[in-house]
């Protein structure tokens, strides 16, 4: 069986070139056909494709320098390396440049509002990839940055680009087919609204809650089938254009994957009763003819997803939204 370290070794060339300072910024994203459930750990495989929204100027800033020891600042502050968030970039990093690598300084910043209670760990892993590539100029293809986020984790492969992206499960065992591409259809009017519930760190990590999900849930088994044909639905209206279809199958694949969840053995609850009261209001106001629709992830948040045009809408009925517009001009050093 194919290493982690033996995927890291066939495709950054080795021996390293010193390291010059780097900075580089990746976009977060939204899953609008979820990632849930891996068919190998150990790669972070998944068992079915997924297909995302890139969130614009929302996202999380990278600089590597060269250092004399290692050092790790996140959101303005130093982490210990034992810290488990600190640990796990120290463990891609290692994986990254292999044995005897020099020190780094390594400084992360996130654009999301932390009020937005959005997990940082696609745009973290991928900024971080992407720097590393940069300071050790090792010029990798983004496909193959993408596939190498994974081991970081499974959203960060989709984090490469902006707008629309497709993060395709493969079928290899070693996973080296298992990445993401763009899928460059523009719809300049999506608009994504976050709607904050609950903005502290959450009470299972998606992690274990996918991995416990299709050791235990009976619901689980017809999910990767129903989320590969969603993604090709979801795929095709992106081409077409059509949001009303896009946003129905969106937020009835995330409700999907949440019922996966509910019946696993203990439960997996990522919602609270007020995210349930969002999703009550969103759906009297579609009854009323607002084109809008919610998609929720391993959180209490929901994600709206409309059309420009109905901006104040969404505005008026959840007024402390955060409003983004995917297309927007990208900052400086994005990916
Ligand atoms: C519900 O990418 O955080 O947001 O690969 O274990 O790090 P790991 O999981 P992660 O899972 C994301 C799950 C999700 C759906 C999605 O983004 O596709």
């Amino acid at each position: 069986m194919t290493s982690a370290a033996e995927i890291f070794a066939a495709h950054v060339s080795r021996p390293l070139s010193a390291p010059v300072e780097a900075n580089v910024f990746a976009p977060s994203n939204i899953a609008l056909s979820k990632y849930w459930g891996k068919r190998d750990k150990a790669l972070n495989l998944p068992l079915n494709s997924s297909l995302s929204i890139s969130l614009g100027q929302w996202g999380t800033e990278t600089r590597i320098a060269p250092a004399d020891v290692d050092s790790l600042v996140f959101n303005a502050e130093l982490m210990a390396k034992d810290a488990p968030a600190a640990a796990k970039v120290w463990t891609f990093v290692d994986l990254f440049c292999g044995d005897n690598r020099p020190a780094l300084a390594i400084e992360t910043t996130n654009s999301i509002p932390t009020a937005a209670g959005l997990a940082s760990s696609a745009s973290g892993f991928a900024a971080l990839t992407a720097a590393l590539d940069a300071a050790f100029q090792t010029d990798l293809p983004k496909a193959t940055l993408s596939m190498l986020a994974r081991f970081g984790s499974g959203s960060a492969t989709r984090s490469f680009w902006h707008g629309f992206v497709r993060w395709d499960a493969g079928q290899a065992d070693d996973g080296t087919d298992s990445y993401a591409y763009p899928i460059d259809a523009a719809l300049p009017d999506f608009r994504i609204a976050i709607v904050a519930v609950d903005t502290g760190p959450k009470a299972q990590s998606s992690t274990d809650g996918m991995t416990h999900t299709v050791a235990t849930s009976p619901l689980y088994a017809p999910w990767p089938a129903r989320a590969e044909a969603d993604c090709a639905a979801i795929e095709a209206a992106v081409w077409a254009g059509d949001f009303a279809t896009l946003g129905q199958l969106a937020e009835d694949n995330a409700l999907a994957m949440h019922a996966t969840m509910m019946a696993a053995r203990p439960a997996v609850t990522y919602l609270k009763p007020q995210s349930w009261a969002v999703l009550d209001t969103l759906w009297a106001a579609r009854r009323d003819g607002l084109q809008a629709f919610a998609t929720m992830d391993a959180g209490a948040n929901v994600k709206l997803i409309f059309e420009d045009p109905s901006t104040a809408d969404v505005q008026s009925l959840f007024p402390d939204a955060q409003i983004i517009n995917p297309f927007e001009a990208p900052p400086a050093g994005s990916v």
